[in-house]
């Protein structure tokens, strides 16, 4: 039997919650740990398993946390590192494990490693922890090679010598507040498995890995040319071994690692979750795919198969901090998402969009293996639009004000009564949230069994107690053109309607859920998911 046959996060209902915006305790206008200890009743009660902590560290949020100065501390608009213990041991009588978010690739620029760097010279050991590097042209003024950042822009940003005159680049996949470190480095590899124990050993259940992709770099870092051996840095075969030192430390712990990879060779992403490397990963095919019925299902079964490939089970993401919420991704003419892709102004059917959402959340509970739900989709949070002058996302600026950037996916939760700030905290939230959110408070789906509240609260309950006991099997059944139907081996049977009508459901002894209701016939109408039992 595989290393990775058993355990909780192989089936788990996981909650991401953004910490800066799901509840402020301390009314400053930014969530923080006394808002989420707060809100436990909450997240209990809506059935999920285990909650994942976006970086709550110090940090000088040029990239909304993922910009790291301390790993073992929380930043002060936080909390502290005692309420974190709290929170964790609260969290855990409640039901709910804890997944924190580790940031390996890069740190911030305000990181003591960093400024030690910077304050010594070139060719220094300090330096050695990063990747500095001269420049080229007579007088260094081109960075040293043509990487471009994540966020867009050159990978590279260029120091000034304690003299004031132009000096050393270093590289930055992300923002400049963000250098890279080196991973050839011995003493960064020391560093990070220390941090992992560090949170094992104050009750984390698990840790997910950001970036988990792009440590290693080639170290002549050469000009990526395609189809000419291995990328420089994305997914080389050295961060194995990084991950299976990890694995050493996290089994110590009985601990979980998670990896964030978005690679889209289903082979090489399912080499990180052999038995001796990461448990699971985050697959993000799916929603990267339309809302189409063959597109969803060639999804499904190629993440079925890399993952049984290696023993390791699925997982499911609609959403995250990152991309764009579901229900406006769903109403829009483009239903799948793409960085590249996101413009301001782009036109969309709301209620079309949650018709689908709702439905999509039906298919992904439905299926073998673990799913992440990012906070405000409980709700059917649409995608806010942030004026451009308070938008704090690095994506925005580096895009030369193209890209939204990701911040209307971030926006403070509503939670209770009818204008802003809905109950979060302070009024002044470091987010606007819109005017019209009165709709969407916790407190009002509360109430509401048509809610999109209710559906998931529903769903993630009768999903619980199945989805330990279902194995990892899934039955595709035909029921006609355009609807995507299968079976779980407990006698699940989940029926999604992406044709362009109403259908006949398949035979059934009972409806367990249904998205939406069904029509006057008894028909499950177009872009609506039903769970019954077979
Ligand atoms: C992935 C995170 O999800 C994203 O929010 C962040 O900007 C990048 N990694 C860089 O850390």
């Amino acid at each position: 039997m595989p290393h990775n046959s058993s355990g909780w996060w192989r089936t788990a209902a996981i909650y991401q919650v953004y910490v800066r915006s799901f509840a402020d305790g301390d009314g400053d206008g930014t969530g923080d740990l006394a808002g989420v200890r707060a809100r436990l009743p909450y997240l209990a009660s809506l059935g999920v398993e285990a909650l994942w902590f976006t970086p709550w560290y110090v940090s000088p949020l040029a990239d909304g946390g993922y910009d790291v100065t301390d790993y073992r501390a929380i930043d002060p608009a936080f909390g502290t590192l005692d309420e974190a213990e709290k929170l964790i041991s609260e969290a855990r009588q409640l039901g709910l494990r804890t997944i924190v978010d580790v940031v390996p690739n890069h740190v911030s620029d305000e990181h003591p490693w960093f400024r030690a760097a910077l304050a010594a010279p070139p060719g220094s050991p300090e330096r050695d922890l990063f990747h500095f590097r001269e420049g080229r042209g007579p007088d260094g003024e081109l960075p040293p090679n043509e990487w471009r950042s994540e966020f867009g822009g050159p990978a590279w940003s260029r120091t000034t010598t304690p003299e004031g005159k132009p000096g050393q680049w270093y590289l930055h996949l992300f923002a400049s507040g963000q250098p890279d470190l080196n991973w050839a480095h011995p003493r960064v590899r020391e560093e990070h498995e220390d941090i992992l124990r560090f949170w094992f050993e104050r009750g984390a259940a698990g840790i997910r890995i950001d970036s988990a992709a792009l440590l290693a770099k080639d170290p002549d870092l050469p000009d990526f040319e395609p189809g000419r051996g291995p990328h420089p840095y994305v997914d080389r075969d050295e961060l194995h071994d990084v991950y299976r030192s990890w694995r050493a430390v996290a089994d110590a712990y009985g601990g979980v690692l998670i990896g964030e990879l978005w690679l889209p060779d289903v082979e090489r992403f399912a080499r990180y979750l052999r038995a001796d490397e990461l448990h699971t990963a985050f697959n993000f095919d799916t929603l990267s795919r339309p809302w189409d019925p063959d597109q969803l299902r060639e999804s499904i079964d190629a993440t079925l198969a890399a993952h049984s490939g290696v023993g390791a089970p699925a997982t499911w993401v609609l959403a995250n901090h990152d991309v764009t919420r579901t229900v406006t991704r769903y109403g829009r003419e483009e239903t799948g998402f793409a960085f590249a892709a996101k413009r301001f102004g782009t036109p969309t059917d709301l209620e079309l969009g949650t018709r689908r959402a709702r439905a999509a959340a039906l298919l992904t509970l439905a299926l073998p293996g673990a799913v992440y739900l990012y906070q405000g989709e409980e709700l059917g949070l649409p995608e806010a639009d942030i004026p451009r002058d308070r938008i704090t996302d690095p994506m925005h600026a580096r895009s030369g004000g193209v890209d939204p950037g990701r911040d209307g996916c971030r926006v403070p939760l509503p939670w209770e009564g009818i204008r802003p700030p809905y109950g979060f905290g302070g009024a002044d939230t470091w987010l606007p949230q819109p005017a019209d959110w009165a709709r969407y408070t916790a407190e009002r789906q509360e109430g509401e069994p048509e809610s999109m509240l209710s559906l998931y609260r529903s769903a993630l309950h009768l999903r619980r107690g199945r989805a330990e006991r279902a194995a990892d099997e899934l039955t595709w059944f035909d029921a006609g053109p355009g609807v995507l139907a299968f079976s779980r081996p407990d006698g699940l049977v989940c029926v999604v309607n992406l044709s362009a009508g109403p259908v006949p459901l398949p035979a059934h002894t009972a409806v367990l859920l249904s998205s939406g209701p069904l029509d006057d016939a008894g028909l499950l109408p177009q872009d609506t998911a039903a769970w019954l039992q077979g």
